[in-house]
């Protein structure tokens, strides 16, 4: 086991010693190989470079306390990444040479999986780009697959507590009929501004409301929006958001819990109506929000008034992270030992 400061691991980048690649060419995929080094070789004129022809993911491996190391839907990030493939035309990831890199890819980094307790777990990064040179405005011919992994700690500094989010409305991280849905690279481009004026303003993360007529909310950076109110998990249904698979599951946690559920437009003044709010992702995993503020109208709605997440959150982030970590029953067939 490596010695790191695990309780204090920002979400951030450290080096492991291995990291796996294979390539596309002729119409087929290479075996995997495993390198030691952190740079890659490839063509100047590389679609990636130049027409961000590129997506990844990002999920975690989890160490229990039975020492066992587990991942979580891994066959639904695979999944998403040929649905990303197929939104920017590159070759698709057989989903069995996915498993298989990412089971390589933390096997050979096992010493970097944090403890158990410590709060910590090991990020995995499936990378897919165009590396074949093209100059005109086309599909790259090849393409590289790339999976890294570091450890990690908490997205948001507060951990699991109440962060602050603000609205954006000068700058939109997809469009309508755009790439949202896809997990590319020109999303997160096109967010930085967002994150940038959040963070100026002294909050956590922007919130994105849709791009086409700024009623109802879409994302929140890099993390999906859900609200509770009246027993009811209430989550936005459109047309440029990523499906998070973190939402998918505490859909199903919230349904076993015996809670509506109801995915449709959610408009921006029903914030004022929530009994609870928060943004749910891999990195994100559910953190509460505490406060939304609308930079450009300068309203603020306020939620956690008692400076805690709310009942209903910390039940679902429990259950959630219980089976993350190998702790609660895994009935719905979710985690994989490797
Ligand atoms: N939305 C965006 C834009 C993201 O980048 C992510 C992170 O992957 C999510 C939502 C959450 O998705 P998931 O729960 O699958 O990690
Ligand atoms: C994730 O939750 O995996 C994300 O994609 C967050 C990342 C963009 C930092």
């Amino acid at each position: 086991m490596q010695n790191l400061d695990w309780k204090n691991l920002p979400f951030g980048y450290v080096k492991t010693k291995y990291n796996v690649r294979c390539y596309y060419k002729d119409g087929k995929w290479s075996s995997l190989e495993v390198s030691d080094s952190e740079y890659i070789n490839i063509h100047m004129a590389a679609t990636a470079l130049h027409y961000g022809q590129e997506a990844f993911e990002g999920m975690k491996a989890y160490r229990g306390k039975d020492g066992k190391i587990r991942l979580f839907r891994w066959d639904e990030n695979a999944q998403r990444l040929q649905h990303s493939a197929e939104g920017i035309l590159m070759a698709p990831v057989p989903k069995e040479l996915f498993y298989e890199a990412v089971v390589k890819a933390v096997k050979l980094n096992e010493e970097f999986v944090p403890p158990f307790g410590t709060g910590a777990s090991l990020y995995i990064r499936p990378l897919l780009f165009g590396s074949g040179a093209e100059v005109g405005v086309r599909p790259a011919k090849e393409y590289m697959f790339v999976v890294f992994v570091t450890p990690v700690g908490p997205y948001f500094k507060e951990g699991f507590n109440p962060v602050k989010i603000a609205i954006v409305r000068d700058s939109d991280r997809a469009a309508p009929l755009g790439t949202g849905t896809f997990k590319v690279g020109g999303n997160y481009a096109a967010s930085l501004r967002g994150v940038e004026k959040a963070r100026k303003a002294g909050y956590s993360s922007p919130m994105y409301l849709d791009a086409k007529e700024k009623k109802y909310i879409d994302e929140i950076g890099a993390a999906n929006f859900f609200g509770i109110k009246n027993n009811t998990y209430i989550t936005p249904k459109s047309t440029s958001i990523l499906g998070s698979i973190t939402n998918k599951s505490i859909i199903q946690l919230a349904e076993d819990m015996g809670l509506k559920v109801e995915r449709r437009p959610v408009p921006v003044e029903e914030l004022e109506t929530f009994e609870e709010v928060g943004a749910c992702g891999t990195a994100a995993i559910i953190s509460p929000i505490g406060e939304i503020k609308d930079l450009e109208t300068g309203k603020v709605y306020t939620f956690c008034k008692d400076g805690k997440p709310g009942q209903i959150s910390t039940k679902l982030y429990e259950t959630l992270v219980g089976i993350q970590y190998g702790e609660l029953e895994d009935k719905h067939g979710w985690v994989t030992v490797i």
